[in-house]
């Protein structure tokens, strides 16, 4: 987000046609390549195609408008515009320092041949690993203000794809997936069995959120989502499940509505990236280079960091965020419960255990009045992210931790009223700066308030951004949990590190968890549009909750292999301090691992099953590997060929014991050190449920007497 420092073609070409012109237009880069023509009633179609495959069959395009006047046909091309763009930025923070973005650009004219002969334009970027397209919305004379009542987008697939989904809920993405092809597509069953959701408000029974991976019985891997959004609402997807074709699913307004736009105006970009390599999908940067360069021209502030919490206690049932059990009475008197977490010898505990160790950050949740009837109750004004409890002393806290040098997180639970915040927000960001908060988690539990509205739809969506602008005024961090999922924003506004918008480690908690392959997804769907605030690195996998039979679903090894797998900028270590320890060698991997990176090399991957990534320190010569599995146990592969060529290095591997087994056996692991160098092979046994975390440094006079890996 720096800069643009390589920019070696970029030409446009315009070229002027008869509007009659019925001719196709095609663009192309590596084995991409696109199609767009017009049907015999003027109406768009594209299509989009991998080496000789067919990916996208030809699909329609268009919007429909609200006066009935939509831009569903009778168009004709008026002109076209090309040109070629191969530049490097590079990222304030990410999992790489340099990004290369290169594509063909076509805009397509169009002008309805009516009486109005109202103008759109299509913008089709193709990329050598997929493609973005969107709609443009030229200024003219019978189009201002217009809003949108559907989007006519298709994209026709080629068979009953294997596919990784989730319901298609305009609330909430914190859903477990389910793997099954196209024709098995059931959104409804699985939005009224997942009692442990707050807010569930699934339309469609066909419908199903993005980002959507798939996989073709040809071993083609696709994905569709959007880049860029902002100033329209989200989009989910229809599914035919006989013809396989999905069709843009607009989440809707309290009256129906789906966008209010005006001319000149855009779209979000619609994304299928695509290849025959899982990897790949992974180490694409496609959704990122559609978004707008950085809008924060200081960044120096903005610092990826990892974090502990008082909040795993919370979830758990160990401690609560309310103070009293009761509501406050008409005296407005709370009695306390004695179980309140946020108190300040546990706080300082926290901050002692976080000085001790290294770790920056020390989020501290339910510290403000308000949360003895939060939830549930659809109330305008419950906090006022200022008011701490009775025996939470602010002034006195932070000055505790800044002594320590430690930095203090601020939480806001908006309850989903969402109003209330924008009337608070500007007071809660003073009240950040003034006692020393640096980043800020917020959160959306709830039914949103304007009443009506949903997570996902236009008004919310201009609300998470009106915060990230807010929080970069501000110079805070946000990471914002329960928004709509992410679609590369975060490089227009960097100070937004991460959001939730998923299924999180903590349904391992307060539910009954999530499923062994959850995490072997999630990078492929969630994550395709931004860094997660996943919240991993739970070591006590049994007997932590105060409801019996509560059990992390993975090893403990896996927990520290998700340090990587799962990528974000601020990473939390989430269980409590006394649980960390008891494994004060498993927790040094926590202590070491990066937060920011220069390389990111995917070394193997395939959704539902496994993921070995290795990642760079910024700035530095170390190296990180997590490996990942689902219920079945494998050995991971790593070939060291990214090392210096020659170098020698010490791996610290922390892996699965031989007997360690997810549900049996979950916190056995053993810590190995060698030399290696770049023709090491590693070779990692990982258990059912497991994973494998490894740490890469030079090799320095101590690690003299260590063997060399075989
Ligand atoms: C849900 C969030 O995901 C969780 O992290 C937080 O502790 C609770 N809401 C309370 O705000
Ligand atoms: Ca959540």
């Amino acid at each position: 987000m720096k800069k643009i420092f390589i920019c070696l073609l970029s030409l446009a070409v315009y070229s002027s046609l008869k509007a009659q012109d019925n001719q196709t237009i095609r663009a192309e880069m590596g084995k991409v390549h696109l199609e767009f023509k017009l049907d015999a009633h003027g109406r768009p179609v594209y299509n989009v195609g991998y080496d000789q495959q067919a990916v996208i069959n030809p699909s329609y395009m268009g919007i429909n408008l609200s006066d009935g006047q939509n831009f569903d046909g009778h168009f004709a091309i008026t002109g076209t515009e090309r040109k070629t763009v191969d530049e490097t930025w590079e990222p304030v923070w990410g999992e790489v320092s340099h990004i290369r973005n290169h594509y063909e650009q076509v805009t397509v004219h169009l002008k309805q041949q009516d009486k109005a002969g109202r103008l759109l334009n299509i913008i089709f970027r193709v990329f050598a690993d997929g493609v973005g397209f969107r709609y443009e919305f030229p200024e003219q004379p019978n189009l201002k203000y217009f809003i949108v009542s559907d989007e006519l987008t298709e994209f026709s697939l080629t068979g009953d794809h294997k596919t990784f989904w989730i319901p298609g809920d305009y609330d909430s993405n914190e859903y477990p997936y389910t793997v099954s092809p196209i024709s098995k597509i059931d959104a409804s069953v699985l939005a009224k069995s997942a009692t442990d959701i707050a807010v569930r408000f699934v339309p469609d029974k066909y419908g199903v959120q993005t980002p959507l991976m798939m996989k073709t019985a040809e071993g083609l891997y696709i994905n569709i989502h959007e880049a860029a959004l902002q100033n329209y609402t989200s989009m989910q997807l229809h599914a035919d499940i006989k013809t396989f074709k999905l069709t843009a699913n607009l989440v809707a307004d309290a009256v129906g509505n789906k966008a209010y736009m005006n001319a000149p105006g855009k779209t979000p970009w619609r994304t299928i990236i695509i290849s025959n390599r899982a990897e790949d999908i992974l180490a694409s940067k496609l959704i990122l280079n559609l978004n707008d360069p950085s809008k924060i021209e200081n960044t120096s502030w903005i610092k990826p960091m990892k974090f502990v919490g008082v909040w795993w206690e919370m979830q758990t049932g160990n401690s609560t965020w309310s103070y009293s059990d009761n509501a406050p009475g008409a005296d407005g008197k709370l009695i306390p419960s004695g179980k309140h977490g946020a108190n300040m010898a546990n706080v300082k505990r926290y901050i002692d255990f976080a000085a001790q160790n290294g770790i920056q950050g020390v989020l501290v949740e339910g510290w403000n009045v308000g949360w003895e009837d939060w939830f549930g109750n659809w109330k305008e004004n419950v906090f006022d992210f200022v008011t701490p409890y009775p025996d939470f002393d602010v002034r006195a806290i932070t000055q505790y931790a800044a002594s320590k040098g430690v930095k203090m997180i601020m939480h806001n639970e908006t309850s989903g009223s969402a109003t209330n915040y924008e009337r608070q927000m500007d007071t809660a960001f003073r009240f950040m700066n003034k006692f020393g908060y640096p980043a800020v988690k917020t959160g959306y539990v709830g039914k949103i308030i304007p009443r009506g509205e949903h997570h996902d739809g236009q008004w919310m969506v201009d609300h998470y951004i009106r915060v990230a602008q807010k929080a970069a005024q501000y110079h805070v961090m946000l990471d914002a949990h329960e928004p709509v999922r992410p679609t590369g924003l975060q490089r227009t506004y960097p100070n937004w590190m991460a959001c939730e918008a998923g299924r999180g480690n903590e349904y391992n908690a307060f539910s009954t968890g999530n499923n062994l392959n959850h995490e072997t997804i999630m990078p492929f769907t969630r994550l395709i549009g931004g860094p997660m605030d996943y919240t991993p690195g739970i070591f006590k996998i049994r007997g932590y909750s105060t409801v019996p039979g509560r059990q992390v679903h993975s090893t403990l090894a896996k927990q520290l292999a998700l340090y990587i797998t799962m990528y974000s900028p601020i990473q939390m270590a989430a269980d409590m301090p006394e649980n960390y320890e008891k494994h004060l060698d498993a927790f040094q991997f926590i202590k070491d691992v990066a937060t920011d990176w220069d390389d990111t090399k995917v070394i193997e991957a395939e959704p539902g099953e496994y993921i070995t990534t290795a990642r760079k320190e910024k700035g530095t010569a170390n190296w990180f590997i997590g490996a990942i599995t689902n219920e079945n146990g494998r050995h991971a592969v790593v070939p060291l060929g990214f090392l210096d060529k020659g170098k020698k290095y010490v791996a610290a591997i922390y892996a699965d014991a031989g007997d360690a087994d997810w549900k049996n056996n979950p916190e056995a692991y053993q810590v190995t050190r060698f030399l290696v160098t770049d023709d090491t092979r590693l070779n990692i046994k990982l258990a059912n449920g497991g994973g494998a975390a490894i740490s890469i440094k030079p090799v320095t006079a101590e690690d003299k007497a260590l063997k060399f890996y075989k």
